[in-house]
This record gives structure tokens, C-alpha cells and sequence, in this order.
């Protein structure tokens, strides 16, 4: 079955406001150490007129563990509110938190799309306090097998928020290097969403609205964090991707990302940033994909595919992301000898299903030795 969800979204200057209307007996805010230590959390519960429980240990890809430890203690507060704040880590666990507390028999391996989640004694509002994940607009949930080294993410309609507030004075401390990487995060969302098996009408038009905004914003954003509007701009653009591939689904160069991030630490946005053209050129050579890329870089009045593909690889050098592998501080002997895990992981990743040129093993592990040289894609 077809459809388009979205939470109500709040956004812009003040957007925050929001939260003095929201009626309840008790907030769960689900957030880590650093927005507690920046204030921002005194700042949610200033505004709230409600009681509040803070659970802030999510760490960056957050565990299985911490999730349920996240639930033990929220299952003792009766909360009827959940507010998961800063950027997708305690987002994505925030919305597990939700599910396993309305849902306490469920395990976590078993949030899948098609499972039956009966959610109805909480509200679920998600705060993003980066600019890219969109985790807040999204029915996905990524969280990492610390053990396996691997991602696990999954969707399912009825684990979005019902509120999202997206208000950009809560980017303010956002270093520019997280302000670059989640960046990219948002333009993979964007394109995969353009390209995937499961694109739909309905968010095609947010797909393209989203990218134009980033090519836009996001130097601008990078490299002057005072510049008010690229910044506000680059806030929304994330959520506008979000909605794009919440509802289309993300691809390869999440496929790539995933792995890259379990395997070797990369932040989430950089290592898809860095996937994202080498995986268009794969794509490309399907010509259905070839058609829609071209479409798509025709409506972000691009002169062809090619040119997009360098628009990105123009737009890393910008916000200074490497182009290659070897670039960033994997040595090639640990790429050696993880390259077997980061194809399995690759493959057997979520997004791999919904790509519309599948890649093989082989391929995979050939996309990843042509990222680690840089080389263009030719096969
Ligand atoms: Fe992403």
C-alpha cells in the first residue's frame, strides 16, 4: 500500500514556542550529554508545562543497550510524553524508546515494516539540533549491533512523530564540521529518495526543493556560522529530505554509508556525502536511473548527470569532505582488511533492497575500492 506521512511540523524562528501548548502529565526527554551541557534541555523543560524525566546517555549510533536501558527507566514515570532532542541518535532512539515502551513484549529485531505497532498512550515530538539527519520528518530507525559492527536500520509507519519542531536557533552550536557532514546526510536523502524502487508522487517534489536548497545553503552555512538565513534554510532543508526519503525510502548511498559508519566510525552524513557520487555513477549506467538523474538535475537546472555528479564532488571540496577514502584517515591496510565486512554489511543493508540498479557482492566490494582510490565508476 501507497502512502505519504508526515508529522505536524513546526518550524522556523521560535518555532520552539510550540511546546508550551502540548498537554500532558509527564515528558521523557530522550537527548545526550552534550545538549544537556549546552542548556538546551533546561531550555525544553522551561518551555514545557508538564513535569519532565531526562534520560541523556545516547551516544552517537546508539546501541541496542542503550535503548533498553532507555526504556527500563521510562517504564517507571507513567510519561505520556516522549521528546527526543539533537540529532539522529537520540532521535532514532527516542522513537524506539516509544515503541518498546507502548509495546513492552516487543523486541527491538522485530520493529520491522511489517509489524503491527500499536501506539496510543504517548505523543512523540523530535527536536533536531543538527541540520541533516531529517530523523525528525522520518518513520526510520537506525541503530547499530555494537557486537556485529553493523547498522540495522528499519521503518515503519507508525514509528514517526506526531510533532516536529524544527527550529533553527537550536543549530547555533553546531560545529561546522557536523554542520557539513549532516549537510550531505540530507542531500543522499534527497537524491536516493529521487531514484529509489519505492519513489512516490508524492514526495518527488521535495526530493528536488530540498537538493536546490542545499546546493544553496550549505557552503554558505559551512563556512560562516553567523549567516542567519543559510543556516535556517539548511534547518528546514533537512526535514523537507527527510520527508523525501521517509516516505521514498534512502538507497545506495546509504547502503555504502551504513557500513562505512559501523566499520570505520565515519560520521553518518560524511561517509554518505563521500558514497553519494560513486553511487549515482553506478546507478547511472541503469538507464532508467540514468533517465530520472537527468530529470532530476533538468529541474535543479543542471546541464546533465555528469555535471551533477561534479556539482557534489564540487560541493564536498566546499565544505571540506574528501573525495576519496584514502583521503580521510583509513589506511589502506585496514581498508584491506575490513573490506569483506564492509561489503557483507553493504549488502545485506536495508537499503540495498529498495536501489533499482541491485548491486552484487562483487559490485559492492568494487564500489568501495573504487571510493577508496577515488576513481570514477565504470562498471
Ligand atoms: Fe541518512
Amino acid at each position: 500500500m501507497w502512502y505519504f506521512i508526515s508529522p505536524d511540523i513546526f518550524f522556523g524562528e521560535d518555532a520552539l514556542e510550540k511546546l508550551r501548548e502540548i498537554e500532558g502529565k509527564r515528558a521523557f526527554i530522550v537527548t545526550d550529554k552534550v545538549m544537556t551541557e549546552l542548556g538546551y534541555v533546561q531550555k525544553i523543560q522551561n518551555l514545557l508545562d508538564m513535569e519532565s524525566v531526562v534520560f541523556d546517555e545516547v551516544e552517537p549510533d546508539p546501541s541496542y543497550e542503550t535503548v533498553i536501558k532507555g526504556k527500563e527507566m521510562i517504564s517507571k514515570t507513567e510519561s505520556d510524553v516522549i521528546i527526543g532532542l539533537g540529532g539522529g541518535s537520540p532521535m532514532d532512539a527516542a522513537k524506539t524508546i516509544r515503541v518498546l515502551y507502548e509495546m513492552p513484549d516487543l523486541e527491538i529485531e522485530n520493529i520491522t515494516p511489517f509489524t503491527p505497532l500499536k501506539i496510543e498512550k504517548t505523543t512523540l515530538i523530535l527536536i533536531p539540533t543538527t541540520s541533516g539527519t531529517g530523523s525528525e520528518a522520518t518513520t526510520a530507525i537506525v541503530l547499530t549491533k555494537k557486537d556485529e559492527q553493523r547498522k540495522t536500520p528499519t521503518v515503519n509507519i507508525k514509528a514517526g512523530a506526531d510533532i516536529a519542531i524544527v527550529d533553527p536557533s537550536l543549530a547555533e552550536a553546531l560545529p561546522p564540521a557536523v554542520a557539513a557532514n549532516t549537510g550531505m546526510d540530507a542531500l543522499s536523502h534527497a537524491i536516493d529518495a529521487y531514484i529509489s524502487e519505492w519513489k512516490s508522487d508524492f514526495a518527488d517534489g521535495l526530493a528536488i526543493k530540498a537538493a536546490e536548497m542545499i546546493f544553496q545553503y550549505l557552503p554558505r552555512a559551512y563556512k560562516d556560522r553567523n549567516d542567519q538565513e543559510a543556516k535556517e534554510k539548511m534547518h528546514i532543508a533537512a526535514s523537507i529530505a527527510g520527508l523525501a526519503f521517509g516516505n521514498s525510502q534512502a538507497g545506495l548511498s546509504h547502503s555504502l554509508g551504513h557500513s562505512l559508519g559501523a566499520v570505520f566510525h565515519i560520521p553518518h552524513g560524511k561517509a554518505c556525502g563521500i558514497s553519494l557520487p560513486y553511487s549515482l555513477q553506478f546507478e547511472a549506467k541503469e538507464p532508467e536511473v540514468m533517465d530520472l538523474l537527468a530529470e532530476f538535475a533538468y529541474y535543479l537546472k543542471i546541464e546533465d548527470v555528469a555535471a551533477l555528479v561534479k556539482k557534489i564532488f564540487d560541493l564536498l571540496t566546499a565544505i571540506d569532505i574528501p573525495h576519496s577514502l584514502k583521503k580521510t584517515d583509513i589506511s589502506k591496510e585496514d581498508f584491506e582488511a575490513r573490506l569483506d565486512k564492509l561489503t557483507e554489511n553493504a549488502s545485506q543493508d536495508a537499503t540495498a533492497v529498495v536501489i533499482k540498479r541491485t548491486a552484487s557482492n562483487e559490485e559492492f566490494k568494487k564500489l568501495f575500492e573504487y571510493m577508496y582510490e577515488g576513481k570514477e565508476v565504470d562498471f
